[in-house]
C-alpha cells in the first residue's frame, strides 16, 4: 500500500501536538504540500494508516462495511457505495478523521467528500451516506453516562433511542428525546427533536447543557452557554453543517411509567377527530403532560386512523383526552408503561426497522386549522389514488400539535436557530410518511408528493394558515428547513460557519444533508 506521506506527517504533527480534549488549531501549508498530497494521496488510505481496524470497504471479508449500509432505514441510503466507512469509537478517532479529511479537503484531493451518520434513519439518499466518499458512522459512540447526581446524562450520537431508554427507565429518569425506538440520536438531536415530554420541556436540542463536538481543524471543543456559545446555540437546529458532534450533555428528570397507548378509529371518524386535535391544539388549555401524534394511514385499499396517544403521568384517560375516547374506536392498548414500552410500540407500527423499500418524508407547517386539515387529507387521498400502480405503496398523513406553548419553552435555556420565536401562533405539523416497494417508483412519488405539498402550500397560503417553518428532521430533499429558520437565524448560521469553519469543510466537503447556502 503506498501512503500519502506527507499527509502523514502533517497529521503525525497534529496528533502528537494535540492536547486531549482541548482546542486545537493546526494550521498545515497548503501552498507547499498540495501537488506531492495530489499525486500520491488517498485518503482511506490514510485514515486506514491511522485508524488501524476502523477504517472499512466493501469486500465479502469486511462484515462491518455491510453492517453499516444495511442499517440505514430507507433503500435510498443503502444504495451508495461509500469508498470505505470509517467507524470511530472515540472522540479522538473522529478528530483525527476529520483533520485528515480537511487536508485532503484543502488539497482538492479527490474521493475525499464524506458524510455523518449517526443511526441513518434520515430517507433522503445522501444525508448521511455518500456515493464515492467517505462515510463516518458514529454508531460505536453509544455510551450513556449518568451523572452522580442523575442530573446529567452524557450520551453518545450513535445511539438508537432504546439505548439510551432502557438504562434510564431502570433508574426512574428520563429526558427529552426521540419517541421511537430505532431511530437515531445525532440527527434528531441537532435537527430539533420532538419528544413525549416536550409539552413541559420544549424541542430535544433545548434539553442539551453541553454539545462536545469536533470542528473542521480537528479540534474538539464543548459548545455551551458560557464556552463557544454562538456555536452551542447553532447547533441547536444546524444539523451536520458545523461540525460533528461526539457527545450531548442532557438534562435528566424523575420519570416513572406513565400512561399512553395506540388508539385505532375508522376513517369514518375523521371529521371528528380532525375536530379534536383542532380543539386539543390550544395553548390556552394545553395540558403539559399531554402528547399527541395522529397517524391517518393508506395501506393496500384500507383507510385508519392511529393515534399515539400519552400522558407523562401513571394517569389513565385523563380529561384533556376524553373528546378524543368518546368517539367509536376499533382498538386501543392504553396502559401504564415505561417510555421504552411506547417507543417500541410506535417502533412496531411505524415500520421503523430496516427493509428493502423507499421512503419519504415531507412536512409542512400550518396555524391550527381544522378546515385545513380536512383539506390536506383530501389532497392525500386524491394522491394515493393516482399512485394506485405503485406497488406496495404505503402513505402515512401525521398531523401533531405545535402549539406555542411547546416551541416558546427554547428561550428559557438560550434559544435555538429554529425561528419559531418570531411567533406566537398554535401550529400543526404535518408530516407525509410514504414507503414503496420498487426504486423504479422512486420518480413518480417523489414528483406526485412535490405536487402535492405544493398544492398544499398555496392552499394553505389562500386561507391564511401557511407558516414558513418547514421541520429538519422530516423535511423532503427539495424543501428548504434553513430557509424557513428565516433570514436572520441564516445569517447566524452563515456567520457562526465562518467562524468555527472559515474554509468551509462542512459546506463543501460534506455535500449530504441540508446546506446553509442552498437549503
Ligand atoms: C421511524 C421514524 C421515527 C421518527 N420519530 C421522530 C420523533 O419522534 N421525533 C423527532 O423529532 N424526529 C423523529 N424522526 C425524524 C428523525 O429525527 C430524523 O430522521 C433524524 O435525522 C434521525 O436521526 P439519525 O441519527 O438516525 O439520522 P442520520 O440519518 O444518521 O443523520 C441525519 C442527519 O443528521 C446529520 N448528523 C447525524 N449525526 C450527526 C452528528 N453527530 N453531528 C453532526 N451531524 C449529524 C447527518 O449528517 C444527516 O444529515 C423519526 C424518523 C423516523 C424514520
Ligand atoms: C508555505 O509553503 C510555501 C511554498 O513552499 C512557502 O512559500 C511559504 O512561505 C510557506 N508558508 C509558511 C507559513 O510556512
Ligand atoms: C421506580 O419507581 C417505581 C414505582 O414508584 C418503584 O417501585 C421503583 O422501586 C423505582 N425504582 C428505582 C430504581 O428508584
Ligand atoms: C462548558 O465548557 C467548558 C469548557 O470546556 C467546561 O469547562 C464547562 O464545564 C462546560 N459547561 C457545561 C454546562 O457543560
Ligand atoms: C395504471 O396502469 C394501467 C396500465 O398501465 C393504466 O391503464 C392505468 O391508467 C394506470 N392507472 C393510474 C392511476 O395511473
Ligand atoms: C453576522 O456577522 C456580521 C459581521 O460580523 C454582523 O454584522 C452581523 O450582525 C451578524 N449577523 C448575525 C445574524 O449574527
Amino acid at each position: 500500500m503506498q501512503l500519502p506521506c506527507l499527509l502523514i506527517s502533517l497529521a503525525t504533527a497534529f496528533l502528537t501536538l494535540r492536547p486531549a480534549g482541548a482546542a486545537t488549531a493546526v494550521q498545515p501549508n497548503v501552498t507547499a504540500t498540495s501537488k506531492e498530497l495530489t499525486n500520491s494521496g488517498s485518503c482511506c488510505a490514510t485514515l486506514d494508516y491511522f485508524l488501524p481496524e476502523k477504517v472499512h470497504y466493501n469486500s465479502l471479508t469486511d462484515l462491518s462495511y455491510q453492517t453499516s449500509i444495511l442499517s440505514y432505514w430507507s433503500q435510498q441510503e443503502q444504495s451508495l457505495n461509500p469508498i470505505c466507512i470509517v467507524i470511530p469509537t472515540s472522540s479522538e478517532d473522529v478528530s483525527t478523521a476529520v483533520f485528515i479529511l480537511d487536508i485532503a479537503y484543502k488539497m482538492s484531493m479527490s474521493g475525499c467528500s464524506f458524510a455523518i451518520k449517526s443511526a441513518g434513519h434520515t430517507p433522503q439518499a445522501g444525508a448521511a451516506n455518500i456515493e464515492g466518499g467517505i462515510t463516518i458512522d458514529l454508531a460505536s459512540l453509544n455510551q450513556v453516562i449518568i451523572s452522580s447526581d442523575q442530573s446529567i446524562a452524557s450520551i453518545g450520537p450513535g445511539n438508537r433511542w432504546a439505548n439510551v431508554y432502557t438504562p434510564l427507565d431502570a433508574l426512574n429518569l428520563s429526558m427529552v428525546g426521540g419517541r421511537v425506538s430505532d431511530v437515531g440520536v445525532g440527527g434528531l438531536m441537532t435537527g430539533g427533536g420532538v419528544s413525549f415530554f416536550s409539552g413541559r420541556y420544549g424541542f430535544a436540542c433545548d434539553n442539551v447543557f453541553n454539545f462536545e463536538v469536533v470542528l473542521a481543524s480537528g479540534a474538539i471543543v464543548d459548545a455551551n452557554a458560557t464556552s463557544n456559545p454562538t456555536l452551542y446555540r447553532a447547533l441547536k437546529g444546524g444539523s451536520n453543517n458545523l461540525g460533528v458532534v461526539t457527545r450531548f450533555d442532557v438534562r435528566l428528570f424523575q420519570q416513572g411509567s406513565f400512561w399512553g397507548g395506540t388508539l385505532t378509529q375508522a376513517i369514518t371518524e375523521k371529521q371528528d377527530v380532525i375536530d379534536f386535535i383542532s380543539n386539543f391544539d390550544h395553548s390556552a388549555t394545553y395540558d403539559p403532560y399531554a402528547a399527541l401524534i395522529t397517524n391517518f394511514v393508506w395501506d393496500a385499499g384500507i383507510t385508519l386512523i392511529l393515534s399515539d396517544v400519552e400522558y407523562t403521568k401513571p394517569t389513565p384517560y385523563p380529561p384533556t383526552f376524553a373528546p378524543l375516547f368518546a368517539l367509536p374506536a376499533v382498538a386501543n392498548t392504553m396502559r401504564i408503561a415505561p417510555l421504552t414500552s411506547f417507543t417500541d410500540e410506535i417502533a412496531l407500527s411505524s415500520d421503523s426497522t430496516t427493509s428493502e423499500k423507499s421512503d419519504l418524508f415531507t412536512t409542512m407547517t400550518f396555524i391550527n386549522s381544522a378546515i385545513f386539515m380536512s383539506e390536506l387529507w383530501d389532497l392525500v387521498d386524491a394522491t394515493v389514488t393516482s399512485l394506485s400502480n405503485v406497488t406496495g405503496l404505503l402513505f402515512t398523513l401525521t398531523f401533531q400539535p405545535l402549539p406555542y406553548v411547546i416551541y416558546s419553552k427554547s428561550a428559557a435555556t438560550g434559544g435555538n436557530v429554529l425561528g419559531l420565536d418570531r411567533f406566537t401562533d398554535d401550529f400543526v405539523n404535518a408530516l407525509a410518511v410514504v414507503s414503496w416497494a420498487l426504486p423504479t417508483d422512486d420518480a413518480t412519488v417523489y414528483a406526485a408528493v412535490q405536487q402535492l405539498f405544493d398544492t398544499a402550500a398555496a392552499k394553505a397560503k389562500s386561507m391564511g394558515v401557511w407558516n414558513e417553518f418547514v421541520y429538519l428532521n422530516y423535511a423532503a430533499p427539495w424543501q428548504k428547513p434553513i430557509t424557513g429558520y428565516g433570514q436572520a437565524n441564516k445569517n447566524f448560521l452563515q456567520n457562526v460557519s465562518k467562524s468555527y469553519d472559515p474554509d468551509s469543510l462542512f459546506q463543501k466537503a460534506v455535500p449530504g444533508g441540508f446546506k446553509l447556502a442552498t437549503s
